[in-house]
């Protein structure tokens, strides 16, 4: 993973080579009542390894909005997290001319106990703006949620939703180079959507690029430049959006899935 300000070809923004991530989680295999008995209890250790990205590899210029499609588990989250270097590939490399927007973005990296406001000005700090930055930011950033009293509230005691318009606030008003969307406007509600869709079409021309991950194919064909499909870590297709979206949703029907349009 490297951060450059310099790309050696001007119009680079992220490039991916043959990048491979390995899960790898020991666990305590329960023991069958039996076997409780007969071992007193004790588990067996195990390891399990999950291969979530197998040898991916693409470029992405700028002006490119990235759309990622593929089912539950082929590795979307992960390689979002690893372009935005949360996660050190296991093979490969990462290399992003710019600054990624922030882990809030992919929703995670709240602290829970705090509120939507102190959320705000911490995820500002993280995104490597300076203080003044993040106090002059901070009230437009809690504005735009609309979430009333509640931003000044703890975390813990909001709706997925209102958790979504914070971390999606706090993503586009930092200023990204590349701006990262996951999944977080699967919660909003109708009006949320619609404010956010707007705010990221405005983005797509100051950002250098965006990537979205979604379920909701038509999202991906009108929001997206390019797309890229993954399935079981793998990359099966970049290209225009409407053809890889066509070709996902025939395999998905050729897979005997009781999938719909919006709900693959
Ligand atoms: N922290 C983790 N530890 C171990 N395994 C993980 C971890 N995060 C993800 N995985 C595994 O890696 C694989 C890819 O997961 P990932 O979250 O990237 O999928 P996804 O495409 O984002 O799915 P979804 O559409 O459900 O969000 C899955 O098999 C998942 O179980
Ligand atoms: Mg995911």
């Amino acid at each position: 993973m490297s951060s450059l300000s310099a790309s050696p070809d001007e119009r680079l923004a992220v490039r991916v080579k043959n990048l491979s991530v390995t899960y790898r989680t020991t666990f305590e295999r329960k023991p069958t009542l039996r076997q409780a008995l007969v071992r007193l209890g004790r588990g067996q250790r195990s390891v399990r390894e999950v291969r979530a990205l197998r040898d991916v590899s693409f470029t992405v210029f700028e002006g490119t909005a990235m759309g990622i499609i593929g089912a539950n588990g082929a590795g979307k989250s992960t390689l979002m997290r690893a372009v935005a270097g949360i996660l050190p590939p296991s093979e490969g490399s990462v290399e992003v001319w710019g600054k990624a927007s922030t882990l809030l973005a992919l929703g995670v990296g709240f602290n829970k106990d705090l509120s939507g406001r102190e959320n705000i000005i911490l995820g500002g700090l993280a995104s490597g703006l300076s203080r003044r930055d993040v106090e002059e930011r901070a009230d437009e950033v809690a504005d735009w949620t609309e979430i009333g009293d509640f931003i000044d509230m703890p975390m813990r005691t909001y709706s997925s939703g209102m958790s979504a318009r914070v971390a999606f606030s706090v993503a586009v008003h930092m200023k990204p180079d590349i701006l990262m969307v996951d999944e977080a406007l699967s919660t909003g509600d109708a009006r949320f959507r619609a404010k956010a869709n707007e705010k990221m079409a405005e983005l797509r021309s100051t950002a250098r690029a965006m990537f979205l991950v979604s379920h909701g194919l038509n999202s991906i064909k009108e929001m997206c430049t390019d797309a890229m499909w993954l399935d079981h870590g793998a990359l099966m297709m970049r290209g225009d959006p409407e053809v890889v979206v066509e070709k996902y949703k025939e395999f998905t029907k050729v897979k005997k899935s009781a999938a719909t349009e919006d709900e693959v």
